[in-house]
């Protein structure tokens, strides 16, 4: 059975979506099967992120409706990593109940099920934190973003209490939270009241432009070590986050 990852974050554009494939990537070089499921209706940007262009024709509502079947919605990125596009608006008939039975249908093709929520927090995000077994906050280290993610996880703990928490500090800049324009990660850790897993820094060649070059290593390492942590695997924080 697949498990369920819904990365959520309040405030848009601290980088949900970035996260999200890299972290995928991460889990598909690991040999894990994983499916990046696109749910920001109507401002998709995944397939942009995967850099993955006319092959994205059909989208998740085209399998709730009944269109297309899965294998043929979901696009092939590279070994074990795989996409399902948003569609550009939601029918009448796509509801939490065709998300569920979405969902189940993919459980035995897939080992993680990315999904990539829009941002802020609403019927569909409630449907999605009903089937999702660990909901994962994307913050950056301000106080404006983490005090949204604080509303937007306790909002989905609200319609689904077992669900399994975790956070990822985003755009960490070390010389920021000395000069005091970042908060410290003790303090979002605190404000959040949830586990960290990971710390991604803020760096340039995260930017997932069309064409453009690979993650520099430290970042790289980032995702790595979030994704054996998202795994199971103990894995202890570097120092220099915390002191
Ligand atoms: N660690 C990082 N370092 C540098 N730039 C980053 C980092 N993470 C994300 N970004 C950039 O921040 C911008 C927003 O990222 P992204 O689209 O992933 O955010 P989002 O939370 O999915 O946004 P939305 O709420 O609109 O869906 C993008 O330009 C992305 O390249
Ligand atoms: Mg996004």
């Amino acid at each position: 059975m697949a498990k369920k990852i819904l990365v959520l974050s309040g405030k848009g554009g601290v980088g949900k979506s970035t996260v999200t494939v890299c972290l995928a990537q991460a889990f598909a070089e690991m040999g894990k099967r994983v499916l990046c499921m696109d749910a920001d209706v109507g401002f998709r940007s995944l397939d942009l992120i995967m850099r993955i262009g006319a092959e994205a024709v059909y989208n998740w509502a085209d399998v709730i409706s009944g269109n297309v079947a899965l294998d043929e919605a979901t696009v092939k990125k590279t070994e074990g990593l795989y996409l399902l596009c948003a569609p550009n608006s939601l029918s009448d008939g796509v509801n939490g109940e065709g998300i569920e039975e979405l969902l189940k249908k993919a459980d035995e093709s897939f080992d993680y099920i990315f999904i990539d929520a829009p941002a802020g927090f609403g019927e569909l995000h409630e449907a999605l934190a009903k089937v999702s077994g660990l909901v994962l906050l994307v913050a950056t280290p301000d106080a404006v973003c983490v005090r949204s993610a604080d509303t937007a996880i306790s909002k989905a703990l609200r319609v689904n209490p077992k669900a399994e928490t975790r956070m990822i500090i985003n755009r960490f800049k070390k010389s920021e939270v000395l000069a005091g324009r970042q908060l410290k990660l003790d303090d979002v850790i605190d404000m959040t009241r949830t586990q960290l897993a990971g710390v991604i820094p803020e760096n340039d060649s995260v930017r997932l432009i069309p064409g453009g070059a690979p993650i520099a290593p430290t970042a790289q390492k980032a995702f790595d070590r979030t994704a054996r942590r998202l795994g199971g695997e103990y894995i202890l924080f570097s120092k220099r986050y915390f002191s």
